[in-house]
């Protein structure tokens, strides 16, 4: 194949990122994080969208120079359209039809959804790309979808979240605990060492694939206030076994529903992407599926899991292959389906 360099960005909520792709290998791919919202315990959107505004460019000028490669070898640029913060969108997208305008080459516009599920065929060593068809599970902070995925532009959502995504039952969880944002990482490292079965927290009843965690951070409130009206120490004394049946609690639901997609479509190739796939008690019960079930999994690499443009720029450049390309009229869109 022809080396083609795309230029990809993302921009669909608090991170403000670019990359570089010779193809399908990542050459470059810079993520500026905000850490303004740390303060305020949660994405503040317009605070978001202001510092995008200050980001793209030194967050491009750094992808372009650490791939060593000059604006005028790019054949297109990607971006994500949505869904996502519309503030945080319009950044990126106007930046990317306005870049592609001045070097007069194809703009490409990308589902952020596809591109975390896309993420798994950017070439990595080590790494194998799951064959189709296979489920996707993304869980993040902002996300909780069970994906069938036929292929690369050929995707069903079998089941979403009704309310909260995954990463924020964890992090609200956290923040009721006292633990800063987010505290889905704090929760984790804590449950290593917690009895996972200490407390019991009741599991929601939600039909067929979809998800829901809104009922979990409220039992949650109630069952804090009512130990430590009893015991003012509970929380601090009880840390590690809270956070590890809280923890337990999350994967069951999303095991179960994992499961029972597995059961629906007979594929028991599974996928996963999204911050949360960081959690090292969803890759040990991943690895016991595996054991246990014959399942095959696949885990990127953490940096393409988390939100990052190296994830547009694979999907950049499928559709670059595709000759799928999209013309100056293009919009954002904060709500966009698969
Ligand atoms: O993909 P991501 O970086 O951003 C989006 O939300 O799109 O995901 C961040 C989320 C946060 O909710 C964070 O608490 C959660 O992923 N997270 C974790 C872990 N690492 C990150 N949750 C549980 N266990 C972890 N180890
Ligand atoms: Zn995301």
């Amino acid at each position: 194949d022809q080396k083609r360099y795309i230029l990809a960005i993302e921009s669909s909520c608090d991170d403000t990122s670019a990359a570089v792709m010779c193809n399908t290998k990542v050459l470059s791919n810079v993520v500026a994080t905000q850490e303004i919202h740390k303060q305020y315990g949660g994405v503040v959107p317009e605070l978001a969208s202001r510092a995008h505004q200050q980001n793209i460019v030194p967050v491009v000028h750094q992808a372009l120079a650490k791939a060593n490669i000059d604006k005028k070898q790019l054949s297109a640029i990607a971006f994500t359209r949505g869904p996502g913060l519309m503030g945080s969108l319009l950044v990126g997208t106007s930046f990317a039809k306005s870049l592609a305008l001045g070097l007069n080459i194809p703009l490409i516009e990308v589902n952020h959804m596809e591109a975390h599920i896309l993420a798994h065929f950017i070439e990595d060593e080590g790494k194998e790309a799951p064959d189709f068809p296979f489920l996707a599970l993304t869980i993040s902070g902002g996300h909780t979808q069970i994906v069938k995925v036929d292929h690369y532009f050929n995707m069903q959502v079998l089941g979403e979240t009704l309310d909260d995504a995954v990463g924020e039952a964890f992090d609200k969880s956290a923040k009721l605990m006292g633990l800063p944002y987010p505290g889905g990482p704090l929760v984790d490292k804590y449950a290593q060492q917690g009895n996972a079965k200490a407390f019991k927290f009741p599991k929601p009843k939600v039909d067929g694939l979809n998800f829901s965690f809104s009922g979990l951070k409220t039992s949650i409130l109630y069952f804090l206030k009512r130990e430590t009206e009893k015991n003012p120490d509970f929380v601090s004394q009880n840390i590690n076994d809270i956070c590890a049946s809280v923890q337990h609690t999350i994967l069951e639901i999303l095991m179960e529903k994992l499961k029972m997609a597995v059961e629906q479509t007979g594929i028991k190739q599974i996928a996963i992407g999204g911050g949360v796939a960081a959690n090292s008690g969803i890759r040990g019960k991943l690895k016991q599926a595996e054991a246990d079930l014959g399942w095959k999994t696949y885990i990127p690499k953490f940096e393409y899991c988390t939100d990052n443009a190296a994830m547009i720029g694979i999907v950049g450049y499928l559709k670059y292959q595709a000759e799928n390309f999209t013309d100056q009229s293009v919009a954002a869109k904060a709500r966009y389906a698969i």
